[in-house]
């Protein structure tokens, strides 16, 4: 599996089809060659079910159709299978923690009756968790005099994973997307399903430790294994992890058990949150940021458990903007690493031309709940100027602008205005343009994902770091029987002074090379 590439699609931002300003289904079809071309392997797209969209297609209506505004189930079926004939496979994004309000389900827990009340959490007297999109965590229904926990949005309710009814559910849909020929599941927010038998304040904090890593995820994940997509041995599944650890991570990944194939956790993307917290700003603390890497990796290898490879997604700003200077070099440095490091490499949509964040500077051009939640909290304590920044660092649209394509009008994503802004960085860059330029960071990621799949010690080596204290570089071995590469990534924008010995170049960023330094964000892979 660590030869995969994954490729993150979010399907609103990808390429319009129909005209009406939001990507779609047909859209990814008409992409599928450039995306081949690329070399990944398999697709994830974030949910495309029926939903009201008041997160992004996370509040899941009905989790067997297509919602219409991606496009039809026969859409993607067609997609299955045309990205089948480019070896390319479909991983869809299950939504299992909890379920939309409009959901059939909860509509008939609203009128009462138990056995629908049973499949969420009703209860008379509210607990004082938060909301991970802020504010209180249950809410009251007056009808029924009961609160319902919601750890997401007020729309998005916990579903209860003890009931039955709602497991075979789960295994159901299950079964029915891989019967349809999808190759994958990412499952979002897979340690929360375990809730505690009985609730607690939390005294000491937002709740989190109540309901995280509950002591059931992993023995739920292998039943819904075994009655499903551990059945076929060319299925990837991947774990969405909210604030885990190793111990808890590795046990759901662990090979040969029949739980995921992989997980995601987010330790590495919380080095620049001052405090621990999301909307305080600091700039990144690399020491930090490299000693998560060396323990997640070593913990990992440990338990034989698989972790992935990732500095994007949808709920992050951009790696290049919050990394580097947004340059060729800082880009193509943070390629090197993700795609030297051990486990599964992600890209997601984007990062392939180095798409800086969104820069918005008006409230009105956001559209992501958890930051206009926190954009009237923030007003209560700091001026409308630094709420902006901080939106402008931290916020979840910062990796949700469209794709440009082109330099036509709408940068040829769509035909009308799209229903977020294009980035407004001035260091964006037209797939187009990439394409035309043979030494742009499209060229340099294709020649990266050509090595990464096929080369046995970036897939198979040990990993050994050295110099973790080193406070510009990153530095690490891979070996694999009797090959080492030696991996150096200069994190900053400045020549930095290092000796080393070599006998080949397997890659780097620039066209030349010195043994005693590195170039502004010069990244290398050695052959010693
Ligand atoms: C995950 C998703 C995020 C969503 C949340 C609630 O973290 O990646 O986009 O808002 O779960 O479903």
């Amino acid at each position: 599996m660590d030869h995969k590439i994954v490729y993150q699609i979010y399907p609103k931002s990808f390429m319009d089809s129909n005209h009406d300003g939001e990507g779609d289904l047909n859209g990814i079809i008409s992409k599928l060659d450039y995306l081949k071309d690329l070399g990944v392997d398999v697709l994830w797209l974030t949910p495309v079910f029926i939903s009201p969209q008041n997160d992004n297609g996370y509040d899941v209506a009905d989790y067997y159709h297509v919602d219409p505004r991606f496009g039809t189930d026969e859409d993607l079926d067609t997609l299955i299978n045309e990205a089948r004939k480019r070896e390319i496979d479909i991983m869809l994004d299950m939504v299992f923690n909890h379920s939309s309000t409009e959901h059939a389900w909860f509509q008939k827990a609203l009128t009462g009756n138990k056995d629908y009340m049973n499949r969420y959490y009703f209860m008379k007297e509210p607990v004082n968790w938060e909301s991970k999109f802020g504010g209180n965590a249950f809410e009251y229904v007056p009808d029924l005099d009961m609160y319902y926990l919601h750890l997401f949005d007020v729309t998005q309710a916990d579903l209860n994973w003890e009931n039955e009814k709602v497991f075979n559910e789960f295994v159901k849909i299950c079964n029915y997307w891989l019967k349809k020929g999808v190759r994958g599941f990412r499952f979002d927010v897979i340690n929360l399903i375990s809730k505690p038998e009985v609730f607690k304040d939390d005294l000491t904090g937002d709740g989190r430790k109540e309901y995280t890593d509950g002591p059931k995820v992993t023995q739920y994940l292998r039943k819904l294994g075994e009655q499903s997509f551990a059945q076929y041995d060319d299925v990837m599944t991947v774990g969405e992890l909210s604030s885990t650890s190793i111990d808890k991570a590795s046990q759901y990944s662990k090979k040969g058990e029949s739980g995921l194939s992989t997980i995601f956790n987010f330790h590495h993307l919380k080095v620049d949150y001052k405090d621990g917290y999301k909307w305080a700003l600091k700039p990144f603390d690399f020491i930090e940021l490299k000693t998560l890497y060396q323990t997640w990796q070593e913990g990992m290898v440990k338990e034989d458990a698989s972790m992935s490879l990732f500095l994007s997604n949808h709920d992050q700003p951009r790696a290049v903007s919050r990394f580097t200077d947004e340059s060729f070099e800082g880009a193509t440095m943070l390629l090197n690493m993700i795609m030297s490091l051990k486990g599964v490499v992600y890209l997601y949509q984007g990062e392939e031309i180095g798409l800086p964040n969104a820069y918005f500077d008006n409230i009105d051009l956001y559209r992501d709940i958890e930051s206009l939640n926190h954009h009237k909290l923030l007003l209560e304590h700091h001026d409308e100027a630094t709420v902006l920044k901080i939106l402008s660092e931290r916020s979840r649209d910062n990796g949700r602008t469209p794709m440009p394509w082109n330099n036509q009008a709408h940068y040829g994503f769509s035909t009308t205005n799209p229903w977020i802004p294009f980035s407004l960085s001035k260091n964006l860059k037209t797939v187009k343009e990439n394409l035309e330029d043979p030494a742009s960071i499209f060229h340099y990621t294709k020649k990266l994902i050509a090595l990464r799949k096929q080369d046995p010690i970036l897939i198979h080596g040990d990993i050994d770091f050295v110099d973790i204290n080193h406070s510009k570089l990153f530095v690490y071995k891979r070996t694999y029987l009797n090959q080492t590469y030696l991996c150096i990534h200069n994190f900053y924008n400045e020549d930095i002074s290092y000796d080393f010995v070599y006998k080949d170049v397997v890659i780097n960023n620039y066209n030349n090379i010195e043994s005693n330094h590195l170039l502004p964000y010069q990244s290398l892979i050695l052959e010693i």
